[in-house]
């Protein structure tokens, strides 16, 4: 009999069961980087194939815990496309002094290292007082390292250099206290921040956000769920809210090109219009 290959079958059914069992929907998460994923906890838990994990998922809520790091990519850093953050630092924020009260909403932040870099170039510029910032992953371990604010000593010298790339005028010790191998962020930037689980492909908006940064999470949606992400998006932005996208990520429907107007297409800043 021809050989059939039957990885994405399997696959599809991995996600009915866990959908089903868990509410977790992965269904239109983009495929090839999932397989991936799968493949790779299916190797390293001594099972011979997709099916079989799926009877240990359904039973086993450690294994499924286990399989939601796996579809969960934490990679993040601060200041990360410092340009970005200069290009905030020197135009929205003029925009953004304008509102008495400020809400930021940083979608998809994983270890939180994003929404701090954000609340130091705030502090700078003097507007963190009134500024509240909401910090939102499904990833509860991610969440956790975030709320505490605790980091390894051994990136600072490189996010001190971005922090200076992206315009930052100050040392970036001045904002933490260091205790051996690691750093802790002052209780001044947390308090300004809420971390909460959150979940883009089945809960709801946040009102009246005036900025929205959501990067390198769309990449690891297929369209349709993009759509639905970018849609949450524009309910939860006040009108001219600004969106900020990854690098790699776009608003990729007509749709969306009415609903956003592009501020800088290099950068994937994009600015809510009137409701439409
Ligand atoms: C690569 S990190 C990006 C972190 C940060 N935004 C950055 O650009 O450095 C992607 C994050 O998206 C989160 N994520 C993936 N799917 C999600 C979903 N459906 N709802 C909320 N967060 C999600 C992951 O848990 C992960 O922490």
């Amino acid at each position: 009999m021809k050989e059939v290959d039957t990885l994405p079958f399997e696959v599809s059914q991995l996600l009915e069961a866990v959908y089903f069992r868990y509410g977790y929907d992965f269904r239109h998460y983009a495929r090839e980087s999932i397989e991936r994923r799968i493949v790779y906890r299916v190797e390293h838990s001594e099972l011979d194939n997709v099916s079989q994990m799926i009877g240990k998922v359904m039973h086993d809520p450690d294994y499924f815990n286990l399989f939601l790091n796996d579809m969960s990519v934490t990679v993040t850093e601060m200041f990360r496309d410092p340009l970005v953050f200069k290009k905030i630092r020197n135009q929205l924020l003029l925009q953004l002094k304008t509102y008495s009260r400020i809400n930021i909403w940083h979608a998809g932040c994983s270890t939180g290292e994003e929404v701090y870099a954000m609340a130091i170039m705030l502090e700078e510029e003097g507007l963190l007082e009134r500024c509240q910032l909401y910090a939102t992953d499904f990833n509860n371990h991610s969440l956790a390292v975030a709320k505490e604010g605790i980091y390894s000593l051994q990136h600072m010298s490189k996010y001190q250099k971005s922090y200076k790339k992206s315009g930052g005028t100050k040392k970036l010790a001045d904002y933490y206290h260091t205790k051996h191998e690691h750093i802790k962020f002052d209780q001044g930037l947390r308090q300004h921040i809420t971390f909460a689980n959150h979940n883009l492909v089945k809960d709801r908006e946040f009102a009246q956000m005036h900025l929205v940064m959501c990067r390198n999470v769309l990449i690891y949606f297929d369209h349709k769920l993009q759509q639905l992400a970018l849609n949450l998006f524009k309910s939860s932005l006040v009108n001219r809210g600004y969106l900020i996208l990854g690098r790699e990520e776009t608003l990729g429907s007509a749709n969306m090109h009415v609903a956003f107007e592009s501020i800088d297409a290099k950068y994937r800043i994009y600015r809510c219009v009137a409701n439409v």
